[in-house]
């Protein structure tokens, strides 16, 4: 079937979208801003006791329904499937709300978010350039340059955001089979490789066991409920859990394959990453005598600072990193957009053609949209209540659409799906205790934890 991921594509597939600019750039920036090794800890926790189960119940519904996000919610709940004890699936009529299809249209915050990802992508593949030509070792160019890119190069950024959008559309042209899985075939591989070898060389610095005590020996001095928040909140983002992605990917898993174990496999390969990404960009700081904090900026200019100094060796290091950068955003990119494509071609009947072309136009004007907000001469016209259209989008999207969507999946899994039909899938890799303490989590745990997250990100307690 030229719809279904092999069970390697899927694999490959789902971590390349968790795997993203959520891991390697978001991820060691929020770590030195809490200090280091509790809030590691506090992070794996999150993982472990939040993001892994919401991912396992997105994972779910995507594999019972087959079908793209909204449909999903529709069908599970007109219908009561049941698994009989011949093993077959059985209807029966449902008495769960009918309000809970809307549900399914937390696809479309796949589109706002890949509006402002798509021009960071821009700034990345800008110093993929840069790094070939003009890294400098001086602090206040490197600061000038990043900053001259945001407030003033229009048409740079323009000509970036153009670029990344039209890959972007060039691989879910595709579709899933020949698209997405072809695409993530070749890009994980290569950034596993690129992000190795750069580990392998941090693991060569003297700095690196002094980023191993940074990262893993914890000081609990600064830690508050913003850093325990913080956590669970990079939890969600950087597993892709509330925009239907996972859903959709699963929806597409062929029919021997196991959720629970490949939504396991996916999370350790994403936590992974982070714990690498992080431990080598310590160890370059610290190696540099830098600080450990930076912001948005480390990325940008504390790295490359650092890489220019290095010399031709620098100069290699930092084509690697921002190439690997780029690889992870953009199988990230391509999964935020495949969950509202399918609705469109499977709910408004486009052909896919046609509806890469809408989709792609809407997040290609988003993105105009976010990179002009940022500039000194448009600014002012697209920032509203002290805030510009791009950190409106990233707000919107990671501190309320993609939360709540995560609390609607769990409850919807908990409370309105049969409880037998997901058992019976999920004893088939677990245990009955396993699968209760899941269910738990997914019921109480998670609707309680991330609506505590928003509320609190929200400024209402
Ligand atoms: N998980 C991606 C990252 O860490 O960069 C971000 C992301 C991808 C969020 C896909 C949501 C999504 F649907």
């Amino acid at each position: 079937m030229g719809n279904k991921f092999s069970k390697i594509g899927f694999i490959l597939a789902a971590a390349g979208s968790a795997v993203g600019l959520g891991n390697i750039w978001k991820f060691p920036y929020i770590v030195g801003e809490y200090g280091g090794g509790a809030f590691v800890l506090l992070y794996l926790a999150a993982i472990l006791f939040i993001g892994l189960s919401a991912f396992i119940a997105e994972s779910f519904l995507g594999k019972i329904s087959e079908s793209n996000a909204v449909t999903a919610f529709e069908k599970m709940t007109s219908t009561r499937f049941k698994e009989s004890t011949l093993g077959t699936i059985e209807e029966k009529s449902s008495t769960a709300s009918p309000l809970w299809k809307y549900a399914g249209f937390m696809v479309l915050s796949g589109l706002v978010i890949l509006s402002f990802y798509s021009v960071v992508l821009g700034w990345i593949i800008n110093y993929i350039f840069i790094s070939f030509s003009s890294l400098s070792t001086d602090v206040k160019v490197a600061e000038e340059t990043f900053s001259s890119l945001i407030s003033e190069d229009i048409f740079k950024q323009i000509f970036f955001h153009t670029l990344v959008a039209l890959t972007v559309v060039w691989i879910v042209l595709k579709g899933i089979k020949d698209g997405i899985e072809k695409a993530n075939l070749v890009l994980m591989p290569l950034l596993g490789v690129i992000l190795l070898g750069l580990f392998v060389y941090a693991i060569s610095l003297d700095s690196f066991s002094e980023a191993v005590k940074f990262m893993f020996v914890p000081d609990w001095s600064k830690i508050d409920e913003h850093a325990l928040l913080a956590a669970l909140g990079q939890a969600f983002f950087t597993l892709s859990v509330g925009v239907g992605t996972i859903l959709t990917y699963s929806a597409a898993l062929p029919k021997e394959a196991n959720v629970v174990k490949s939504s396991i496999l996916v999370t350790i390969i994403d936590t992974g990453i982070a714990i690498i990404a992080g431990l080598t960009i310590f160890a370059f700081l610290f190696e540099a005598g830098a600080e450990s904090s930076g912001g948005p900026g480390l990325v940008f200019i504390s790295l490359p600072l650092i890489f220019a100094k290095w010399g031709i060796i620098g100069q290699i290091i930092s084509i690697s990193f921002f190439v690997a950068l780029a690889f992870a955003g953009i199988t990230s990119a391509v999964s935020m957009i495949e969950p509202i494509l399918l609705y469109f071609i499977e709910r408004l009947d486009y052909s896919r053609k046609k509806a890469v072309l809408v989709c792609g136009s809407i997040f290609y004007v988003g993105g105009l949209i976010a990179l002009l907000s940022m500039s000194k001469d448009y600014g002012e016209y697209l920032t509203f209540f002290g805030k510009n259209a791009f950190d409106w989008m990233d707000f919107v999207t990671s501190s309320i659409t993609l939360p709540l969507g995560g609390i609607l999946i769990c409850l919807f899994l908990g409370f309105v799906v049969d409880k037998e039909l997901i058992k019976s899938h999920f004893l088939k890799s677990s245990t009955e205790r396993i699968f209760n303490i899941w269910y738990a989590t997914i019921r109480y745990v998670v609707p309680t934890a991330v609506s505590i997250l928003m509320l609190n990100k929200l400024g209402l307690f």
